[in-house]
């Protein structure tokens, strides 16, 4: 059965979530079968077309790899990022949310930032757009690759961002790159479920990048685990591929017309 907005929320403090990225149908498919939430996230920008920030994804970007990514999915549910600068103002975050929401069949959109896009998060909500936040460190806004919740005030904001997008209506929050403490206080104080992403297993749930963890993105960001390597499998294929060919062992009259 498709998974509800509602199934996510009452998994808080029962169940661990589960979630993944995906950028294509394919992927996809194979990820929907093991996950709750798959985010087509604009670290596709990074992974798959070597952006040096995802700040250069554009809409039109977003949108064809999350039509896609539907065709895979069956009983996740689907998010999307809103790529920088397409919710700078309410409008702006209403218009393309919604375009988003109509040409991709997702479910919610994620927004990064607290306090500082408040006001579009609580305008989408307003508008029956579901939103899933992201706070800690926001590829969007920072190059430097650097945990979160060190300084005092730093923590202070970490913790009244969550609470703002709590009271705003987000269905969860990401933490990316949060100090393990910090983590799981947030999480203790929340009715909502926070997704970690190198901020410990405090969180509520847990968000990689699928790419990096089957092997087929080389990373050495701390918080990822490569669970298997998939490269390695697409090289035996092909390397059997090339050597039937050039030894005229493959096609043979099977598979020709
Ligand atoms: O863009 C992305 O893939 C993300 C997750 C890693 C949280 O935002």
């Amino acid at each position: 059965m498709k998974k509800k907005i509602s199934d996510i929320i009452n998994k808080k403090n029962k169940q661990k979530i589960v979630c993944l990225t995906a950028y294509s149908k394919n992927i996809a498919e194979e990820v929907d079968k093991h996950v709750d939430i798959v985010l087509v996230g604009d670290s596709l920008g990074s992974v798959l077309y070597n952006y040096s920030s995802t700040k250069k994804v554009s809409l039109t970007e977003m949108i064809n790899h999350s039509k896609s990514v539907r065709l895979g999915i069956k009983k996740s549910l689907m998010v999307v990022d809103m790529p920088f600068k397409t919710y700078s103002t309410k409008s702006l975050a209403l218009k393309n949310s919604k375009k988003i929401l109509k040409e991709t069949k997702c479910d919610a959109v994620k927004l990064e930032g607290g306090k500082r896009v408040i006001e579009q998060i609580k305008f989408l909500i307003k508008n029956k757009i579901p939103v899933m936040g992201h706070i800690g460190l926001l590829p969007q806004s920072t190059k430097k690759f650097k945990s979160k919740g060190k300084t005092n005030s730093e923590i202070k904001n970490l913790i009244s961002d969550a609470m703002l997008l709590q009271e705003s209506g987000v269905f969860a929050i990401v933490l990316e790159c949060v100090k393990t403490e910090i983590a799981k206080l947030i999480t203790q104080k929340l009715n909502i479920p926070t997704i970690g992403i190198g901020s410990s297993v405090y969180c509520d749930g847990q968000v990689l990048v699928t790419d990096d963890l089957i092997g087929l993105n080389h990373t050495n960001i701390k918080f990822v685990k490569r669970f298997s390597n998939v490269k390695k499998y697409i090289n035996v294929g092909i390397r059997k591929y090339a050597s039937e060919v050039r030894k005229k062992k493959y096609p043979t009259k099977k598979h020709s017309y």
